[in-house]
């Protein structure tokens, strides 16, 4: 709870510093995940704006397209008001253009969190004509002008901010992509871009001495609860339970330039009531990439194939989702990703904060024969895509991104903490707040294509998961959760436990029209913006 030492101790702080921290609250909806497979209008949760000596506090939320998290800023002079979507995975802030199509076409979803009209700033001013072109990894993107004008998030305001104006978008939200530089869209010469690096959104709050250091930690809250924080500069130490551990950034494979925040996923165990199984082999280590643009976590093939083994899941090519029944939220169990080798960072994420709603575009939800309701796993194979831990990893985690130091610092969430005690980065490149090196961390090194790997005494070399095969190592699925369920109706899983798979969907119940909707969402919604 919040003890008023606590926040005494962080008041004192924050008026002892010059500058420190911004801290943004996350609001987000129940059940925001079912829209995966439906795009609908947002709705945008009331959240209270907080200012203290030196800190800024304001409200992100999680607003119903594709479950993502928003944050409300004001944009020129007068300000306008948007909502943007927080994105790890990329660089740059954007908005839509009033004069895009989109968003006048009510009918594709118009730009329901607003659009910028500039015309109507008086500190508007053109950085690039046309110089602004960004795609993401689903397939949609923006393009338009870079500008500059007056940026303001939670009080927080930074004059002669860079952005991108979107007059041609397919994508009806704007994004606030606070990624590394070294990933702005400009900077990807095959699209136009002229190839100047410009502080994007950490650099220019250092730059405005808004925060010390470009340096934030993300708390998303868990699947249920309606709100969660992203503070700029600082860490809060009231968010977490256990230790807060940092691990490399690693560079990219080719040209050594750290863009992603890439970390080395070194193990994954899955705990029911029957005991741990190993879903890793030893000395294993693969790329994985944090981004909270995700919805979803897109594990390597095989790792994903032993948590579906695990978890009783099969995957429906027809809805373009792995599907689990909805009892399994029940369940007790959890998962355990490793990161950094031996004594790095451990979370733990429970079965229940994978068990997303799956609604049809026809607004109907598919069920097994069985009558039971299927749900949505919020885990898959990357089948081809870099492996993304997304929201259903992240709300697990208390994250920090030092962008200076090129480390990320995890530690298990504290749902639904209300207290906060927040201590800022001292000064540009200072180490992050309250957090310990993962011990064995330099045994995982980077190999020549970008996967780290473990470095042991003259084994394992290349990729440890090309070789490995999970029921090699005494998995199986009878000592699974499947097997172990609580839930009261269990025959499709128990069944599946027994190895012959849930039993097919009742096809009837399902709307053709529906399915192919559904699995156009998919693309939109699920492998969202890297
Ligand atoms: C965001 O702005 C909208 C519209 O201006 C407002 O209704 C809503 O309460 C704000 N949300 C938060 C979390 O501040
Ligand atoms: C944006 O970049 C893509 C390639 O990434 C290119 O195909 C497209 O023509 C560019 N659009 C504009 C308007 O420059
Ligand atoms: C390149 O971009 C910078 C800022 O991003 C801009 O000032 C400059 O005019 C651009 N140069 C060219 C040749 O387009
Ligand atoms: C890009 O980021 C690096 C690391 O934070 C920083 O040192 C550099 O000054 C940045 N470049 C610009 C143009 O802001
Ligand atoms: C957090 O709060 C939400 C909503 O009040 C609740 O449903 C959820 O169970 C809570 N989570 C934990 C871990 O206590």
């Amino acid at each position: 709870m919040a003890s008023l030492a606590s926040l005494a101790t962080s008041l004192l702080l924050a008026s002892s510093v010059s500058a420190n921290t911004i801290s943004f609250n996350i609001a987000r909806n129940a059940g925001a995940e079912s829209a995966q497979l439906e795009r609908r209008q947002l709705s945008l949760s009331t959240a209270p704006l907080l200012k203290r000596a030196g800190t800024v506090n304001a409200q992100l939320t999680n607003a119903e397209v594709e479950g993502l998290y928003f944050a409300n800023v004001s944009v020129g002079t007068p300000g306008q008001n948007l909502a943007l979507q927080i994105d790890t995975g990329s660089s740059d802030v954007w908005v839509p253009a009033s004069t895009a199509s989109l968003c006048s076409n009510a009918k594709e979803g118009g730009c329901p969190n607003g659009a910028f009209t500039s015309g109507k700033s008086k500190t508007f001013d053109i950085v690039e004509q046309n110089g602004f072109n960004i795609s993401y990894v689903d397939g949609t993107g923006s393009t338009g002008d870079y500008f500059q004008d007056t940026f303001s998030i939670g009080g927080a305001s930074l004059n002669n901010f860079q952005m991108g104006l979107a007059t041609d978008t397919t994508i009806g939200t704007g994004i606030m992509g606070i990624g590394y530089n070294t990933s702005e869209a400009n900077l990807d010469t095959t699209d136009g871009g002229n190839g100047t690096e410009y502080p994007n959104l950490p650099l220019a709050m250092v730059n405005a001495g808004a925060i010390n250091s470009a340096a934030y930690s993300l708390w998303l809250n868990d699947l249920q609860a309606t709100s969660g924080s992203i503070l700029f500069g600082g860490v809060d130490t009231d968010k977490y339970t256990g230790d807060l551990i940092s691990v490399k950034v690693y560079p990219d494979s080719q040209g050594g330039q750290t863009t992603s925040f890439t970390v080395a996923f070194t193990s994954l165990s899955a705990t029911s009531s029957s005991g741990t199984d190993q879903l890793t082999p030893a000395n294993y280590a693969e790329a994985a990439i944090l981004d909270s643009g995700t919805t979803i976590t897109l594990l390597p093939d095989d790792v994903a194939t032993a948590v579906f083994e695990e978890l009783g899941a099969t995957v429906s090519q027809e809805l373009g989702a792995v599907v689990v029944p909805c009892s399994l939220a029940e369940n007790t169990g959890y998962l355990t990703y490793g990161f950094g080798g031996t004594g790095g960072p451990q979370i733990k994420v429970q079965v229940s904060q994978l068990v997303l709603p799956l609604t049809l575009t026809n607004g109907r939800t598919p069920t097994y024969t069985n009558g039971e309701t299927a749900c949505q796993l919020g885990v898959q194979a990357a089948d081809g895509l870099p492996v993304l831990f997304g929201d259903t990893f992240l709300r697990s985690a208390y994250v920090v991104y030092d962008l200076e130091n090129n480390r990320i610092a995890l530690a298990q969430t504290d749902f639904n903490s209300t207290s906060s005690n927040v201590v800022s980065f001292a000064s540009l490149g200072a180490p992050i707040p309250s957090a310990t090196t993962a011990a064995n961390e330099d045994q995982v090194t980077q190999t020549a294509t970008g996967i780290p790997k473990v470095e042991t005494s003259g084994t394992a070399t290349g990729s440890a998961a090309a070789t490995y095969n999970p029921t090699a190592t005494g998995f199986s699925a009878a000592s699974g959760f499947a097997a172990t369920s609580t839930s009261t109706s269990t025959s499709s899983s128990k069944k599946s436990a027994a190895g012959s798979g849930p039993e097919p969907f009742a096809w009837s119940r399902v709307v053709v029209a529906g399915v192919s909707l559904a699995l156009a969402g998919v693309g939109g919604g699920v492998f969202a913006l890297l």
